[in-house]
C-alpha cells in the first residue's frame, strides 16, 4: 500500500516509515486536498504533574523513554521544570511547577497528574486556526513565531474538552531538540544490558472522557472544527456490565494517525469508571493513551519488571470457548497472552493485542494502554466486557463503586 503522506519530524527522527506506521497505528490513504484542517500527526503529549523531576525518571526507568530536552530555572525558566522524553515517534513533555505561584501548581491541585495539551503537528497553522475560529472554536493562542538559534516554530492553540488544549505546531523550519527555550539534555541513566531499544514506537490514540450527555457535542466539534471523521462507534449496551456503562465514539484525522475516542458515562446501577474519572479529575480530560508497540509481550515483561501494574484479566477470559473461536490464530500461543493478561480482539481486518495499566498517578484517572495491531483498525470492542469487569473490581477496592 502506498501512502502519499509526509512523516512528522518525530517519526523521521525515530526512523519510522509509512509502512511501519500503517502496521503500528493503522494509517490509511487520504486526500489532503479536501481537508479543511490538515494534520500531519502527533507533536507531543504535554503533562502537568506533581513532580516532573521524578516523573521524568519514572518514564525513563520504567517506560524505557529517552530524555532529549529540558527547560527549567537553569535555562532561564523560573516558573517550572519541563522534561522532554521520547520513545520512537512518541514525545512526552512533563511539566511541574517550581515557582509557588506557577499556574501549573494550581492546575495540578485541581486535576492531579494529567494531560494539559495534546499537541498536533500541522503543515499550516494559520489555515487551521482560521478554519477553527470560523467554526466556533476557542482560540487560546493566536498563530505566532517563536525562534532561537535552531530556527523558527509557528504555533497556536485551540481549546478542547475540559481544560485540555490542542497546540498546533509547524516545526518545518526548526531543527532544535523541542521548542525555543529548551536545551538538549541527556540523562546519566543507562539501560541495562540486553534491554530493548524502545518498548513502544508510536502513539495510537488518546481517549477523552467528557460529561454525561456531551459526547455528541465533542464528536461534532472534531468534525466541524478539525475535519475529523467517525471511525468505530460503541454505544450503550455495547459497553456495559450489569452495573456501569459508557458511551463511546471515535473520531480520527484524515490519515488516521490521530484518533480520539470520546467517552461519556451512561446510566448504570452503579458509578461507572467514567464517572469516577470525572469526579477525581475534576471534569473532562484525557483518560488513556494507547502506545503502539511491535512486541507487546516484551513490552509488558519489561514494564512489569520495572514495577508497572496492569489490570488483571481473569483466567476464564482465555478458557472461554466463544473467545477462542472468535479470535482464531494469533502470532503466539494463548498461554503466552494469559501469562501476561494480554487481551485479544479480532474484526474483519485482522486482530489486535492490548493491555491496560492501572492508573499511573495518585488519582484514579489517567492510565496507559499498550496495543499491537495486526491489521485490525478497531479499539478492542470485543474486550470491553472483560475489561470493564476488571476495572470495576479495582474501583470496588478503592471504595468508588
Ligand atoms: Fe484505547
Amino acid at each position: 500500500m502506498s501512502i502519499d503522506q509526509t512523516l512528522t519530524s518525530q517519526e523521521r527522527l525515530a526512523e519510522l516509515d509509512l509502512d511501519q506506521l500503517q502496521q503500528l497505528v493503522g494509517l490509511v490513504e487520504y486526500d489532503e486536498a479536501g481537508d479543511p484542517f490538515p494534520v500531519t500527526g502527533w507533536d507531543a503529549v504535554v503533562w502537568a504533574v506533581g513532580n516532573a523531576t521524578q516523573a521524568a525518571a519514572f518514564y525513563q526507568l520504567a517506560f524505557g523513554m529517552e530524555l532529549v530536552a529540558y527547560s527549567g530555572p537553569e535555562t532561564g525558566n523560573r516558573d517550572h521544570h519541563a522534561y522532554v522524553l521520547r520513545s520512537g515517534a512518541v514525545r512526552f513533555v512533563l511539566k511541574g511547577g517550581v515557582d509557588p505561584a506557577s499556574p501549573l501548581l494550581e492546575h495540578h491541585r485541581r486535576h492531579g497528574d494529567g494531560i494539559v495539551d495534546i499537541a498536533l503537528e500541522v503543515p499550516d497553522v494559520d489555515r487551521c486556526v482560521r478554519h477553527a475560529r470560523a467554526q466556533g472554536a476557542t482560540v487560546l493562542e493566536e498563530p505566532h513565531d517563536v525562534s532561537d538559534e535552531h530556527g523558527t516554530v509557528r504555533v497556536a492553540a485551540i481549546a478542547t474538552y475540559g481544560e485540555t488544549r490542542h497546540s498546533l505546531v509547524d516545526r518545518s523550519r526548526y531543527t532544535g531538540p523541542y521548542l525555543p527555550g529548551y536545551v538538549a539534555r541527556r540523562s546519566t541513566h543507562r539501560k541495562p544490558d540486553g534491554a530493548p531499544k524502545r518498548l513502544f514506537q508510536a502513539l495510537d490514540h488518546v481517549v477523552g472522557n467528557v460529561e454525561l450527555g456531551r459526547m455528541d457535542e465533542w464528536v461534532a466539534f472534531y468534525h466541524r472544527v478539525m475535519g475529523f471523521t467517525n471511525m468505530a462507534e460503541f454505544v450503550g449496551d455495547d459497553i456495559a456490565t450489569d452495573y456501569s456503562a459508557l458511551m463511546s465514539k471515535v473520531v480520527a484525522s484524515g490519515n488516521h494517525r490521530v484518533k480520539f475516542p470520546l467517552n461519556e458515562p451512561a446510566v448504570g446501577k452503579k458509578r461507572s469508571q467514567i464517572d469516577e474519572y470525572l469526579e477525581f479529575y475534576g471534569g473532562p480530560g484525557a483518560q488513556h493513551l494507547a502506545l503502539a508497540t511491535n512486541d507487546i509481550l516484551r513490552a509488558v515483561d519489561a514494564l512489569r519488571d520495572a514495577g508497572v501494574e496492569f489490570l488483571a484479566t481473569p483466567d476464564s477470559y482465555y478458557t472461554d470457548p466463544a473467545l477462542r473461536s472468535r479470535i482464531g490464530e494469533v502470532r503466539v500461543p494463548i498461554e503466552e497472552l494469559q501469562a501476561r493478561g494480554i487481551l485479544v480482539d479480532r474484526d474483519e481486518d485482522g486482530y489486535l493485542l492490548q493491555i491496560f495499566t492501572k492508573p499511573i498517578g495518585d488519582r484514579p484517572t489517567v492510565f496507559f494502554e499498550l496495543i499491537e495491531r495486526h491489521g485490525s483498525l478497531g479499539f478492542g470492542k470485543g474486550n470491553f466486557q472483560a475489561l470493564f469487569e476488571a476495572i470495576e473490581r479495582e474501583q470496588a477496592k478503592r471504595g468508588n463503586f
